[in-house]
């Protein structure tokens, strides 16, 4: 496993629509691991493959219990609403406000390429939606109400209160 190099806003791969991936490789198995070791490095809670310069559709997810895997995620179902705090490793030291929705279900491929599907709330809902923009050459900061701020160490500990 290795270390990737996160691509900063700015950088035209974030703009780019990630492709379906088809078959599972060793190659791909080493991205997946990588992309892991490189968010828990970077202290993040999510990741999607362009943000480390491939347009492959799989994004990881870890709310720290785990990480989750998804490869093609496609949200089949949104529902209620939530408005809070959004950042994006690949925008360090940044934090805006994003409504999203309260619960999501996606449909996804995991490792091993078999079909899942998962429901996520809160949180957990939140960082489906920003990975699954990721993979759609979108990132957060065009959908943030109001300004984009530093995020302060105060910040750091309320976030993490409630949550
Ligand atoms: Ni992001």
């Amino acid at each position: 496993m290795a270390l990737r190099t996160i691509r900063l806003l700015g950088d035209d791969v974030l703009k780019k629509k990630a492709k379906e991936v088809t078959k599972m490789n060793f190659r791909t198995q080493q991205l997946i691991a990588d992309m892991i070791e490189t968010m828990h490095n970077a202290g993040g809670v999510g990741l999607a493959a362009p943000q480390v310069g491939i347009l492959k559709a799989i994004v990881v997810i870890d709310l720290g219990e785990g990480p989750v895997i998804l490869i093609n995620p496609e949200i089949t179902a949104e529902e209620g609403s939530q408005t809070g705090d959004e950042g994006c490793l690949s925008v360090p030291g940044k934090q805006g406000v994003v409504t999203r929705p309260e619960k999501v279900t996606v449909k996804a491929l995991d490792a091993q390429m078999n079909e899942i599907e998962i429901t996520g709330e809160s949180l957990f809902a939140r960082a489906i939606c920003h990975e699954v923009d990721h993979l759609n050459g979108q990132m957060y900061v065009d959908l943030v109400e109001g300004e984009l701020r530093d995020v302060t160490d105060e910040e750091d500990e309320k976030e993490a209160e409630s949550k």
